[in-house]
């Protein structure tokens, strides 16, 4: 029986064991590195990564190439719940269970620890002595599309019309979906179709992973949203109540608690029709998209 949370709990650890050795420091960038260090190793979940492994591991089973590429995507999530949580963005005091990086270190270098981090991201995934075993081409590849994910095409895009909406100005009803789609699917999507690039899936294949990215990736902040409503702060590791505080445009807010868990759930199921044809090679994705609408964190 597949059990995910021993499954999550081992590449995490490779994750964490791989960060720790590479964000190291020297006596000029020491205070800069510790507070990177301090968000990173505050207790996410480490979600991106693990599907990474997962869906390179339907193509191919060399993981120790993969780790890299995890935590360069780690790196660059991190930064974006950095930049989230600013006094300027979301303003919030809690993350991962601890206060909010700028609430330890002050606003300039949390703000500069984002950069770094999001730097480093791009540093790593090129890194061609870290990387021997993976070609340039693939390289440029998964960099490449890392930052339409993350740009202004992509989370950043979803970032500012999070950031600048709110319910009374609200648009149409596809606004939901494109703030979701962009701010966060994009890169849920980009880390299950970059296991397939690493693992020489063909075209059809990297479309599919993609795909069923995206729609556990929307479903994802779906229930983020409903999370900030029902979930237990100690549990969440950030406080809740903050969407309607800001008059955020959430799922919820929109069409209630109750359609969104349904929505959640079609899109978890429409998710997993979309690779259910890999088998018995599919099923720690299948369990991470069904753990996506399960979760309490
Ligand atoms: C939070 O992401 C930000 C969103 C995109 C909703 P996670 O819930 O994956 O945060 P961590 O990495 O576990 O802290
Ligand atoms: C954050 O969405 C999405 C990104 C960081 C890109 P939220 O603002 O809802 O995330 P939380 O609830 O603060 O984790
Ligand atoms: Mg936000
Ligand atoms: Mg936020
Ligand atoms: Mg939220």
């Amino acid at each position: 029986m597949f059990n995910l949370e021993a499954y999550i709990s081992f590449w995490a650890k490779k994750i964490n064991s791989f960060l720790d050795d590479y964000l190291s420091f020297d006596e000029t960038n020491k205070g800069l590195v510790e507070s990177m260090r301090y968000s990173i190793f505050a207790g996410g979940k480490r979600l991106r990564p693990v599907i990474i492994y997962s869906s390179y591991g339907i193509f191919d089973s060399n993981f120790e190439k993969v780790t890299p590429f995890a935590a360069a995507v780690e790196m660059l999530h991190t930064y974006s719940l950095i930049h989230d949580d600013l006094p300027s963005m979301d303003n919030d005091n809690f993350r991962r269970g601890k206060p909010t990086n700028h609430k330890i270190y002050g606003e300039a270098v949390a703000i500069l620890a984002g950069d770094a981090l999001l730097t480093k991201a791009f540093e790593l995934m090129l890194d061609r002595k870290i990387n021997m075993d993976v070609e340039p081409e693939v390289m440029l590849d998964v960099a490449y599309n890392l930052a339409i994910a993350s740009g202004e095409k992509g989370m950043i895009s979803g970032q500012y019309l999070d950031v600048l909406g709110n319910m009374n100005e609200i648009k149409s009803t596809s606004t939901i979906e494109i703030i979701h789609n962009k701010k966060t699917a994009k890169l849920i999507a980009y880390s299950a179709e970059i296991g397939a690039i690493l693992g020489y899936a063909t075209d059809m294949d990297r479309e599919n992973l993609k795909k069923f990215g995206e729609k556990i990736g929307y479903a994802f902040q779906i229930v983020d949203d409903i999370l900030d409503i029902e979930a237990f702060d100690e549990i969440l590791g950030k406080d809740t109540g903050k969407d309607k505080k800001l008059n955020k445009i959430t799922y919820p807010a929109i069409y209630g608690l109750e359609n969104s868990k349904k929505k959640a759930t079609l899109l978890v199921e429409d998710a997993i029709d979309i690779i259910s044809f890999y088998g018995d090679a599919a099923t720690p994705l299948i369990e991470i998209a069904k753990y996506i609408i399960t979760r309490s964190k």
